[in-house]
């Protein structure tokens, strides 16, 4: 009442009085803004920076890049063709699903269980040569991969010659004394001791079959453009599961290895192209006689996922 009556007249019939005052809100509520939109902008920009320079500093994994803000798409660059092949090329058609009991689910689940828990990582190996075919049904199974935009980021290098092994062997060996005298340093070392490695890889000439898996950083379209390979190292590290899967479904054993800063020669030894980085090394035989495994027990069910 008093307000309508007595102070909105007033405030109408004087508005000039608070001109003044209003002014200077006006000018402080731009001013925030501004300085907002400027920390944004500064922000985001410090993001792409930090990012980039990582990426040419070439010690980024794409994993690391999966925490991070997205950069943002400049729609200036001139359209690529698609990753993958285009829309009108691809047909959906219905999934074939083989459909088990629960009981045969339980079983098959446990089964695999139990032949997966019987997977080791041997580091001796048997001379025993092994049929090729069951090699390339080894490859043919990691292909199945999922993969970022399909791009199917893999490349599987199988060497069996044995000269090409010992310059394997040479490469990995002297790396490897680098590696453990100098690179890795006294926690790494340390860390290692109960697996009592060294530099010294006599696995590299014994086993029939050396795997080398590299993971494409990216790939080209049919017209020579470069094309993105999302998630590369993710989809490449899937596919190695799946290939220790099948080695042990086989009844062969392998060694997942990563040997620090053989990639550039072991990728020139084996003429693959620059954009094909090394990501692990995969002997493949059968174990030498007198092989033994450290006695590590592995996390319950309970200590390493959690149900809700
Ligand atoms: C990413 C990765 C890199 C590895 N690199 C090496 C390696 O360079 N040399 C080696 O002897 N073992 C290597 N290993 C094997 C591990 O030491 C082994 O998996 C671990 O000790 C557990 O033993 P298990 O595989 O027998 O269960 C690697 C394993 C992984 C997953």
């Amino acid at each position: 009442m008093v307000f309508t009556k007595i102070i909105f007249p007033f405030i109408v019939d004087n508005f000039y009085l608070f001109l003044p005052l209003l002014l200077p809100l006006v000018y402080l509520r731009i001013f925030f803004n501004k300085s907002e939109l400027q920390s944004d902008k500064e922000r985001s920009k410090k993001t792409t920076k930090f990012a980039q320079k990582e990426k040419e500093a070439g010690n980024r994994t794409q994993n690391e890049d999966a925490d991070d803000e997205v950069e943002e798409v400049d729609d200036d660059d001139e359209l690529e063709d698609p990753a993958g092949p285009a829309v009108e090329d691809v047909d959906f058609i219905s999934y074939e699903f083989t459909q088990y009991t629960e009981e045969e689910m339980i079983l098959r689940s446990q089964q695999f269980f139990q032949e997966m828990n019987k997977r080791r990582t041997i580091r001796v190996f048997s001379d025993k040569p092994v049929p090729r075919q069951v090699i390339e049904n080894i490859i043919r199974t990691a292909g199945t991969a999922p993969s970022g935009a399909h791009t199917e980021p893999w490349t599987y290098v199988v060497v069996s010659d044995p000269k090409l092994k010992v310059s394997i062997q040479d490469i990995v060996e002297r790396e490897e004394m680098i590696n453990y005298t100098q690179r890795m340093g006294i926690k790494w070392t340390n860390d290692l001791k109960f697996l009592k490695t060294d530099w010294n890889k006599p696995y590299l000439t014994e086993a029939p079959y050396l795997v080398l898996l590299f993971k494409q950083v990216h790939g080209y379209t049919n017209t020579g453009q470069k094309k993105v390979h999302y998630y590369n190292e993710i989809s490449c590290s899937i596919s190695a599961g799946l290939f220790l899967a099948a080695v042990q479904q086989a009844g062969l054993v392998t060694l997942t290895s990563t040997p620090l800063n053989c990639g550039p020669a072991l990728r020139s030894l084996l003429n693959r192209p620059e954009n094909e980085k090394l990501l692990m090394l995969l002997p493949v035989g059968y174990p030498g006689p007198n092989s033994t495994v450290p006695a590590l027990s592995r996390k319950s069910l309970q200590e390493f996922s959690s149900f809700h």
